[in-house]
């Protein structure tokens, strides 16, 4: 008999919705120790209430966070709310004894992901924090053979997030475009964990940090015939260095909500003299990999549905946002039962901390137009 993790989600949004998708489908998955189960929703909009009835197994939906921490019934709590109330829930979260996985930023900023990381360590609870895209087979391979091949001296690394939509400058504001809600880390606090996730899993902590950050449409329609300002960062480029084997190396991590094509494009680019890796979820089955013999090769691999947590979706079959969002989850679960082994693992409370360190650091290094040192 498995055990089964009992959820609550805290942000019934986009998010909250996804990771209902996920429990959803748990059953797909293939040897999994855990089994996961969705039984409690909070979320301010009656809408979003609703629309988690049809998951036959929520026993509760309320308004009122408070009333889902009460519920004994839940082991583990999602909380996917703007980053404005990520300290206050996570707190409360961990208040009431329960485990969490937290959306990034983890905190609108450096102070809450510290204040953040003081009660993980009081309560004891296990804590994550969501990173999707690395658990797409492609990443998966690249991680693995990183871990395991010779690069030779690796030269540069450029890892980003880039997506096209805030092109529309027609498109609305709403919370992920203003400093009280979003954070004045701006882009980098939406799409920047996602860049940070492997290269800090790999070791390669930026020890220092030169950001060129953007903003472009400064104010948006506000969906009620006027205007609304629009203040945080839309575009951020950290030139940063990193040091591997004893030598510095350029690390360019790249977010960017005005990135002219993209749409969802989460990439990875690792170059070394003798070999090198490319990836990214615009070829979504594509690995591209360099080697240096004779003539130099890129070669393209074709990966499938080979995931870390087997499913029983046939190998030759393309993965997708959903399923890497699933393996998250897997990986989170199977974490907290001590049975992760060796597999790629959620960002850790550390990382997400050390996330913040990085965008704080870009923050000043933008206004002071300089180079910033980063204290861990
Ligand atoms: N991992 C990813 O790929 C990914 C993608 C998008 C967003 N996110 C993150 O997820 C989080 C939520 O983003 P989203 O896009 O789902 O936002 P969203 O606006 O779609 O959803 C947020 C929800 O929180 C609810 N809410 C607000 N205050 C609340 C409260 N006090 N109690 C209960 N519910 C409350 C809102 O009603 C809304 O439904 C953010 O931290 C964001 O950065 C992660």
């Amino acid at each position: 008999m498995k055990d089964t993790l009992k959820v609550g989600i805290i942000g019934g949004g986009l998010m909250g919705r996804e990771a209902a998708s996920a429990f959803g489908r748990w059953f797909v998955l293939e040897n999994m120790p855990v089994r996961a189960e969705l039984v409690a929703v909070c979320d301010l909009q009656d809408k979003l209430l609703d629309w988690f009835r049809q998951v036959p197994t929520v026993k509760l939906l309320t308004k009122d966070h408070h009333q889902l921490l009460a519920c004994s019934d839940v082991d583990v709590v999602y909380v996917a709310v703007p980053h404005n109330l990520h300290e206050k829930l996570y707190l409360d979260v961990l208040a009431a004894g329960k485990d969490l996985l937290a959306e990034k930023p983890f905190g609108i900023d450096l102070g809450a992901s510290l204040r953040i990381q003081e009660a993980i360590k009081k309560s004891g609870r296990f804590v994550r924090c969501s990173s999707e895209f690395p658990f797409l087979p492609g990443p998966q391979r690249i991680v693995q053979s990183l871990q395991a091949a010779q690069l030779g001296r690796i030269l540069e690394i450029r890892s980003g997030f880039w997506h096209a939509s805030d092109l529309d400058p027609l498109k609305p504001c709403n919370w992920k475009r203003q400093v009280k809600t979003c954070g004045e880390i701006g882009v980098m606090g939406d799409l920047g964990m996602h860049a940070v996730h492997v290269p800090f899993r790999l070791g390669w902590n930026p020890k220092r940090v030169y950001a060129q950050l953007q903003k472009i449409y400064t104010e948006r329609p506000d969906g009620k015939g006027g205007m609304a300002p629009c203040d945080t960062w839309d575009n951020a480029m950290l030139h940063t260095d990193v040091e591997i084997d004893g030598r510095e190396v350029p690390m360019r991590l790249e977010t960017k909500r005005l990135a002219p094509g993209e749409m969802n494009t989460w990439f990875i680019e690792v170059l070394g003299t003798d070999g090198g890796f490319r990836y990214s979820t615009k070829e979504p089955k594509t690995v591209w990999q360099f080697e240096r013999r004779k003539d130099q090769l890129w070669q393209r691999l074709e990966v499938g549905h080979q995931m870390a947590f087997p499913t029983i979706t046939g190998g030759i079959f393309e993965a997708g946002f959903p399923d890497c969002f699933l393996q998250m989850w897997a990986a989170y679960a199977a974490e907290r039962a001590g049975q992760l082994n060796g597999r790629f693992g959620c960002v850790t409370p550390e990382e997400a901390v050390r996330s913040h360190q990085l965008f704080s650091a870009a923050l000043q290094s933008h206004q002071t137009k300089t180079v910033v040192t980063i204290t861990n």
